[in-house]
């Protein structure tokens, strides 16, 4: 007998059954919906809507059902459609026909607004937490191997030199506005949307604030019909969600990069790596590459619930139950991998004689070439172009700039002096730009002490 079976006089036909049910996901949200109907049923008996002896029954009974919950005791059922209908089952079957009272001035509309709310504002907090690890990983990183040089890429061809350290805190500031975007949509999913009934509100003199407090909610919605429509705060998230996969998947990519034998710069840890069953020699590493290949999976969740929202009527419409499998999965996309994320940087060896060696065939100092030209007064164009000319020369000689002769430079522009060596080393390349913000070892000293007051600021 279905809860709602009064009106049928047929039996549901099993296909649709099985089609219209969403119990094989939204069991997920089981813990919330037990939290949510204690909240309302304890309202229900201070509000006198049922009797304060009702109200602890029906109160008993969902502590007791919360607790077989966790101890892996319920067991659901697929004719029973969905998790609220599951819960009100398992609460008739452990106190009787007093069960029947829970769902007073409450439909299964507003309350699994209420679940989803409950869900994603803690999986919001989950993920800010996961971040702040990653980013005390790569703060980590960055302040151990201050001294590493690498070369810098535009293109992906030779640019400038930059400190790793640099690139590795490009990162900790992306993570750090993921974590922003994930607190302000965290805001949205702090809204408290029990007591909209199934969209017009109820007649019964119930308080939403009692609710409201005990759920410890920032703020109730305003609008009843905005309240069991209202999927926005799930797309923000998605959204979120979305770019932070996006630098994580950057991020991949590099260390993907990096620990190729061509590049060498690093070597990740062997328990973060896997092999191949044919290549004896092989170590891969799968864990940046999944990564990368989950990100579209995050992305095709936005696209997907942007799209089930596009054509809908106000208010609540079936096609909201699909809402739940993309965000779970997001989450359980993203968890793990701002988990595994962290530990690949932490335990990842830098090979600094590799990296400097990167620099034996380099021209990432041509700039500096070009701008001492200005400082004594040749006009930059003038300068790039006589600079272009000696790095073809080098190449052609099969060195770099620094392996010129003097005479040569002489030849090229009389501005030359023998000071010029001095600008081409690689260390005074990087510490000429000391501009805030930019790759001098004391403007990276400074950039890694705001980095770590922000992950104080938030312990
Ligand atoms: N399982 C449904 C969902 O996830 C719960 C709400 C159902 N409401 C209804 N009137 N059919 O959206």
């Amino acid at each position: 007998m279905k809860l709602w079976g009064g009106r049928f006089t047929e039996d549901t036909n099993v296909l649709v059954e099985n089609y219209t049910a969403s119990i094989e996901f939204d069991v997920r949200l089981a813990e919330m919906d037990i939290q949510g109907s204690l909240a309302h049923a304890r309202m229900l008996g201070q509000c006198g809507i049922i009797t304060e002896q009702e109200s602890e029954q029906i109160v008993n009974g969902l502590s007791a059902l919360l607790s077989d919950y966790r101890a892996g005791k319920l067991e659901f059922r697929v004719d029973d459609e969905d998790i609220h209908m599951n819960v009100e089952r398992l609460l008739h079957e452990r106190i009787g026909a007093v069960s029947g009272k829970l769902h007073t001035g409450r439909s299964r509309n507003d309350q699994v607004a209420l679940d989803m709310h409950l869900y994603a504002r803690e999986a919001v907090v989950q993920a800010i937490a996961g971040l702040r690890k990653l980013q005390g990983a790569l703060v980590q990183q960055a302040e151990s191997n201050l001294d590493v040089i690498i070369p810098g890429y535009t293109h992906l061809q030779r640019a400038q030199p930059v400190l790793l350290s640099h690139h590795l805190l490009a990162y900790f500031w992306m993570l750090e506005r993921d974590v922003g975007r994930l607190q302000d949509a965290g805001k949205r999913a702090d809204m408290m949307p029990l007591g909209a009934g199934a969209l017009a509100g109820t007649s019964f003199p119930i308080s939403r604030q009692a609710v409201q407090e005990e759920l410890d909610f920032s703020q109730l919605y305003e609008n009843s019909m905005d309240a069991v429509s209202d999927r926005d705060y799930l797309i923000e998230i998605l959204a979120a969600a979305s770019i932070l996969m996006m630098h994580l998947s950057r991020f991949s990519e590099e260390l993907v990069l990096w620990s190729s034998e061509e590049f060498g710069w690093i070597e990740l840890a062997d328990a973060y790596c896997t092999g191949s069953s044919m290549m004896p020699q092989k170590k891969n590493p799968d864990v940046p590459e999944l990564v990368r290949g989950k990100t579209g999976r995050v992305y095709g969740h936005l696209i997907a619930l942007l799209t089930v929202l596009k054509g809908l009527p106000l208010a609540y419409n079936k096609d909201l139950q699909e809402d739940k499998e993309g965000v779970f999965d997001t989450f359980d996309t993203l968890l793990p991998a701002l988990e595994l994320f962290t530990g690949l940087v932490n335990t990842l060896q830098v090979r600094a004689n590799r990296v400097a060696s990167a620099f034996t065939h380099d021209f990432s100092n041509a700039t500096d070439l070009a701008d001492y030209l200005a400082v004594k007064g040749v006009p930059f164009r003038e300068a790039h172009e006589l600079v272009g000319k000696l790095v073809l020369r080098a190449i052609a000689q099969g060195s770099n700039l620094a392996g010129l002769e003097f005479s040569i430079y002489q030849e090229a522009s009389a501005a030359f002096a023998k000071d010029i060596y001095d600008v081409l080393g690689i260390s005074q390349v990087v510490a000429a730009r000391g501009v805030r913000g930019g790759t001098a070892p004391e403007a990276v000293k400074q950039q890694l002490n705001l980095a770590k007051d922000r992950l104080l600021m938030v312990q």
